[in-house]
């Protein structure tokens, strides 16, 4: 199983604090965004990740991260040329994933769940994609990619809808077969001019080839003000709540 961290895009929801610096290497609590992902796949047994990025800032992650040695992984770096969606960054992988299967982590999104069984499940799972959902208000489902599911399949996804046909949010995490590059290369850009990712999944949908896991614990994109804010509580929270120090004198 190969790994992919989705590292690129200008960051405009992030300005100005991405005028200089790519969004991913923004501070979450006391790592850099980055971190978090290249930990959820090391922590899930995947050990070959590519890192893709825009043009700009490419040398900075190669810069930060090096060969990967720190978190017990291998690391390659490739670009993505201009932003056209994430399906278009994905495929830029394509080479690195060859024959393989892919597991796709989106670069500014925080799990706390331990994904390691379910990788394991999908390396067994003979072909198809995998998708990680985590229950939502229909509020804030308004924002992500959105799964209507019937029992262990996925049956419906839709991208940012207006009406959400469930609370069932679409997170930045995806395993997929090798089939994903030749379904990105059938795909149309979205209104808004992207090769989207729920798109890609969708193929796999009609297929009736799209199974699901739900996330139970912490989950957060960290690409808006909000929801970076959001995460750095969540885990300095946890941070200071496993300090022994801190249990005593929150329980005298
Ligand atoms: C992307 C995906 C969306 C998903 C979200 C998770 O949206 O398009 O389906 O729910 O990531 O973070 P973006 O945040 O890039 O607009």
């Amino acid at each position: 199983m190969k790994g992919i961290i989705l590292a690129g895009g200008t960051g405009s929801r992030m300005y100005p604090c991405t005028k200089v610096t790519n969004k991913h290497l923004l501070p979450v609590y006391n790592k850099p965004m980055i971190y978090y992902p290249i930990k959820t796949l090391a922590d899930a047994g995947v050990k070959d990740i590519l890192i893709v990025s825009g043009p700009g800032h490419a040398g900075d992650f190669l810069n930060l991260l090096g060969s990967g040695k720190e978190f017990g992984v291998d690391l390659a770096y490739d670009i993505q040329e201009e932003a056209g969606g994430i399906a278009q960054a994905l495929n830029v992988g394509r080479k690195f994933v060859g024959e393989d299967k892919v597991i796709v982590i989106l670069g500014d999104n925080i799990f706390e769940d331990d994904i390691f069984q379910f990788v394991q499940e999908f390396e067994k799972q003979e072909s198809g994609a995998r998708i990680f959902l985590k229950e939502v208000s229909i509020e804030s489902g308004r924002r992500f990619g959105c799964a209507v599911v019937e029992e262990d399949k996925v049956v419906y996804v839709e991208e940012k809808p207006r009406d959400p046909k469930s609370n069932l949010a679409i997170t930045g995490l995806y395993m997929f077969d090798s089939t994903v590059f030749e379904k990105i290369n059938r795909q149309s850009p979205s209104a808004r001019g992207e090769l989207e990712i729920t798109d890609a999944i969708d193929f796999y949908v009609k297929e009736g080839n799209c199974k699901y896991d739900i996330i139970k614990g912490f989950w957060s994109d960290a690409g808006t003000f909000e929801s970076l804010f959001k995460s750095s509580k969540f885990l300095i929270d946890k941070d200071l709540q496993s300090r022994p120090t801190f249990r005593q004198e929150t329980s005298s």
